[in-house]
């Protein structure tokens, strides 16, 4: 018996059900991934035990010289895998990550220009009950109604009336790719910075099945757990120079650093660090590109079954690895299908939509995401059965039988494509 079941069997208990849950489901967060065996044995490590605020070679505590090696390794990891001139691993979050760009870029009460909540852009990008939109200055954009497309024109427009400090390019629920170079040519016109958050495009990045952002922005964030496969945390990626204060004494990857300890964080989770090394690790290996180019040919695969099956969606397709449906016609809302799929262990989310009449709490739309199944080895034609599933449901919510058919298939399903086989929390090569 493990040492947890052990001693904790009430915690024990619940990780295993959670792994059970994982492994019976078809894991359709779009924000989601699963990690490999080496990520969470890193993840697990004692390396938890650890204190190391500030950075590799310049510590506040002692014992610190293997740590070093491994944030070293993260770093040089990191950068080799997106071209990235300079690398920061020690963001707890992706929400961190942006706060100390932000930070970094800005001062309290300047122009942040970036995508709206409601029309795709995340909580950090300026929503009111966020602290982006409490501390600074937020002039959103949107998508037009008509296309769903991010429209250049009128971002340069906005940009040049507000003249932000820093522009924001990058998403939580747009399933289509961003121009950086346009943002790039409007951040110069009006003498702003270009900031991108890639926490969900990351991976594809890495895969080099999404253009890269590197060579525009001045800042790029991400989240670490997304289509990237790592652990839960972040990073942040920078240029050298700071190209617009070469009057202050610290460059930008000096401000970076600086913003993320001592200005937001302390002690960094080292066991997370080592999570994140062998991630890029794994990303790093010719295989990634494989992976992240499946991903978005089955999400191709997923959006075009659900739209031969009566589901309308945003902007009509994908270029990335998400699917955001409109459910207006089918008379669900966003709410009432998420727990209507959780019931037949098909989890998504609810999810606003542009321009959406709804409540964000029960909004008129669904994200669904397809790097975990991905992970798991589903092809496009299983994720163009699933597209029919989720159809079927959606179409015929009340209908015992219905559900229950879909139940049995998404059993079969996961049972064909097992998940960390063998693991066992509760009895280690036990029940
Ligand atoms: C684009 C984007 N940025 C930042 C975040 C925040 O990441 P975290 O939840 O790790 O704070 C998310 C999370 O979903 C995201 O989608």
């Amino acid at each position: 018996m493990s040492h947890l079941a052990q001693s904790d069997p009430a915690v024990a208990k619940q990780i295993e059900n959670e792994v059970s849950r994982q492994r019976a489901g078809l894991e359709m967060i779009a924000s989601e991934n699963l990690v490999s065996r080496s990520v969470l044995e890193a993840v697990g490590s004692p390396l938890t035990n650890k204190y190391s605020e500030g950075y590799p070679g310049k510590r506040y505590y002692g014992g610190n010289e293997f740590i070093d090696v491994i944030e070293n390794l993260a770093r040089d990891r990191a950068k080799e895998l997106f071209g990235a001139e300079h690398a920061n691993v020690q963001p707890h979050a992706g929400s961190q990550a942006n706060m100390a760009a932000y930070f970094a870029l800005a001062e309290p009460g300047n122009k942040i220009m970036a995508m709206d909540l409601a029309m795709g852009g995340h909580l950090t990008h300026g929503s009111p009950v966020n602290f982006s939109g409490k501390l600074f200055a937020i002039v959103p954009y949107g998508v037009r109604r008509d296309t769903h497309l991010i429209d250049m024109d009128e971002v340069r427009e906005t940009a040049l009336r507000e003249k932000p400090r820093v522009i924001l390019a990058g998403y939580t629920a747009y399933s289509r790719i961003l121009d950086f170079k346009a943002f790039k040519k409007i951040a110069d016109e009006v003498g702003a910075y270009l900031m991108v958050d890639m926490a969900h495009f990351a991976g594809l990045v890495a895969g080099k099945a999404y253009p890269s952002p590197f060579p525009y922005a001045d800042v790029v964030t991400t989240t670490t757990h997304k289509t990237l496969r790592g652990p839960r945390g972040a990073a942040i990626f920078s240029k050298i120079e700071d190209r617009l204060r070469r009057d202050n004494k610290k460059n930008l990857a000096q401000k970076i650093d600086f913003a993320v300890f001592p200005f937001l964080q302390g002690g960094p989770l080292d066991h997370v660090i080592a999570g994140k090394a062998v991630a890029f690790k794994e990303a790093l290996h010719p295989t990634f590109a494989d992976y992240a180019e499946q991903i978005v040919k089955n999400a191709q695969a997923l959006a075009a079954s659900l739209m031969n099956n009566g589901i309308d969606l945003v902007s009509g397709g994908t270029d990335n690895h998400l699917v955001l449906l409109d459910l207006t016609k089918t008379g669900l809302s966003g709410k009432e299908a998420e727990t209507l799929l959780d019931s037949v262990g098909i989890y998504t989310n609810k999810n606003m939509i542009p321009y959406d009449p709804r409540k964000p709490m029960d909004p008129s739309g669904l994200r669904v995401g397809t790097a975990a199944l991905t992970t798991r080895g589903f092809d496009e034609d299983e994720l163009t059965q699933v597209g029919e599933m989720i159809a079927h449901v959606l179409h015929n919510a009340t209908q015992k039988d219905v559900l229950e058919g879909v139940r049995a298939k998404v059993a079969e399903m996961t049972q064909s494509h097992p998940l960390y086989e063998g693991w066992t929390y509760v009895t280690p090569g036990g029940e």
